[in-house]
């Protein structure tokens, strides 16, 4: 996991006012839940007192509150009740104080950041220059088997197509690849197949290729995007579960019709057709050894690899910088 980063981890509706959803992310078992203005608050779910799971609990007012002796904590794990010493206690009840994360929520996402707060910006990435109001989305979730890291890989990967994919997009037997051009800006790797078909040529460097209107981009530390078309993309944020699990939630967007309703139909049914896509890569994808990628490696690439050398490189680069120990709050 890079540190100092904002992970999408789930979506917005997962986490209903007077409810409590408990997930597992980034390694954490976390509970969380919606104070009465709906601000999210997300403690890790283990009890200060004797361990429980504060998500056996229930919501009360503000708080998430212990099934077990009562303990209540608000969205910032701040103990506000320890019923044992009495509502009316002098004593500094914040030595019971729960280990919370911070989150964020925007786009129907919520965010977690994972890494010292003190560093935590206000920017929440997604492609806000890609998508707005305009576009009506539907969205869905599977599980896979498989480290984040191998998850982004395979969405940047080029090379796989006229194999994983050779009944649905990657079609044509086009296995030569050229380039692909990748482009790294704003925190985002940008690229875009140019691949042929084999006739006897040299593939082209990536110095010769180009993006095109077709593009994949992925912004990290872990949302990506496909560009099918000025009015169709799909978005996909890989939620890291632990070290051999990540859940994939695909949104389908579509402004292919004026009529808000038609675009509906469209992202509804469209984002089945990319999750056939995604099972074809899934099957393959969950049998990657070692689980999770890493720059240096005894995997030996080919030079069509190069939005995975890209993506490797960066989160190396990432994780160096932001070298520190992570820790929940207090
Ligand atoms: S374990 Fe939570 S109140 Fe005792
Ligand atoms: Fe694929």
């Amino acid at each position: 996991m890079i540190p100092n980063q904002w992970y999408a981890i789930l979506p917005s509706k997962a986490v209903e006012k007077g409810q409590i959803t408990a997930v597992k992310r980034l390694n954490m078992d976390l509970a969380l839940f919606r104070n009465k203005q709906g601000e999210i608050g997300c403690v890790v779910d283990q009890c200060s007192h004797r361990g429980a799971a504060l998500s056996k609990g229930k919501v009360v007012g503000d708080c998430i509150k212990c099934p077990f002796h009562g303990l209540e904590f608000d969205k910032d794990g701040k103990c506000t009740l320890v019923p044992a010493i009495g509502k009316n206690t002098t004593e500094d009840i914040s030595r019971y104080n729960a280990k919370r994360c911070l989150v964020g929520e925007e786009h129907g996402i919520i965010y977690l950041w994972y890494g010292d707060e003190e560093k935590a910006t206000d920017n929440l990435p997604f492609f806000d220059k890609y998508v707005d109001d305009s576009y009506v989305w539907s969205e869905m979730e599977d599980h896979w088997n498989a480290h984040y890291s191998r998850c982004i890989e395979n969405q940047l990967d080029v090379v796989h197509l006229p194999f994983v994919h050779y009944n649905t997009i990657g079609r044509g037997n086009k296995t030569l690849v050229n380039g692909p051009k990748v482009i790294f800006e704003d925190y985002t790797i940008i690229t875009s197949a140019n691949n042929e078909k084999d006739v006897g040529q040299k593939p082209k460097p990536p110095e010769e290729c180009v993006i095109r209107d077709t593009f994949l981009s992925f912004k990290f530390p872990n949302i990506w995007m496909n560009h099918i078309s000025p009015q169709m993309k799909v978005i996909i944020y890989f939620a890291p579960v632990d070290d051999e699990n990540t859940i994939l939630y695909i949104r389908f967007y579509s402004k292919l019709s004026s009529v808000k309703a038609l675009n509906s139909i469209v992202a509804f049914f469209g984002k089945y057709g990319n999750l056939v896509i995604e099972r074809q890569d899934k099957r393959v994808v969950i049998t990657q050894k070692p689980k999770a990628s890493s720059y240096i490696s005894e995997e030996k690439l080919v030079p069509g690899d190069g939005p995975i050398i890209t993506y490797r490189k960066i989160r190396e680069e990432l994780k160096k910088a932001n070298q520190t120990q992570v820790t929940t709050k207090p």
